[in-house]
């Protein structure tokens, strides 16, 4: 496994993640729990951003009042399905910016090449959350995370919807110190690196593609 999952078991999430995984639920549907389970994961992976006592006026009295202090945030999507998780985030993190990286799989080498990395410029001054759906093989997310790194990012979190223990022992062996975020744990990849039982392809889920 890896040494800082942590995983949400929210009966609210989980009813809607039970859902989503119905091969029955539509296109639609499924957009929309994913928009809304990733707001939820949103609230959980910022539970421990450090606040301050601010000054505010009431119309009643002054008073000191937490608000969140600290790095500036920014969502990294690992397109496409990443992009899927965007709105709901950003619904409850109207505040952060965000940065895209695509990455497809070399079908001989069968290892991740880069087609696309959008970041802000001050993305090493950022707590950046990365977001897909699906962490299966890992080779995605680890490869996204050390390009992350490698621009000088300190401060990272991964959000999933479901793990595969196959895609955290992978972030667990190469990114030990970044905290996964997930909605569960499935048993075991397929022969063709899906998720089981999962929910099948997110992408083409999210976007009706198939
Ligand atoms: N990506 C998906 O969309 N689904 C899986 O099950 C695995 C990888």
């Amino acid at each position: 496994m890896h040494p800082a999952l942590r995983v949400i078991d929210h009966p609210l999430l989980q009813h809607k993640l039970s859902v989503a995984r119905s091969a029955d639920t539509t296109t639609d549907n499924f957009r929309r729990l994913v928009r809304e389970i990733a707001a939820m994961l949103a609230y959980e992976v910022t539970r421990d951003l450090p606040t301050e006592r601010v000054s505010v006026t009431t119309p009643i009295a002054e008073c000191k009042v937490p608000m969140i202090a600290g790095k500036k945030l920014c969502l990294v999507s690992i397109l496409r399905a990443g992009n899927g998780m965007l709105d709901g985030m950003i619904e409850l993190l109207p505040g952060a910016r965000v940065g895209h990286i695509g990455l497809y799989r070399d079908p001989h080498t069968l290892q991740p090449v880069e087609y696309y990395f959008k970041l802000p410029e001050d993305i090493e001054e950022r707590e950046v959350i990365v977001v897909d759906p699906m962490l299966a093989t890992g080779n995605s997310a680890t490869a996204a995370l050390s390009r992350l790194k490698e621009e000088g990012v300190a401060s990272l979190r991964l959000v999933c919807l479901l793990a595969a223990p196959e895609g955290l022992a992978a972030l667990a062996a190469h990114h030990p110190d970044v905290p996964v975020t997930a909605a569960a744990v499935d048993s075991h990849l397929d022969e063709h690196g899906y998720i089981v039982p999962g929910l099948g392809d997110a992408g083409d889920r999210l976007f009706g593609t198939r």
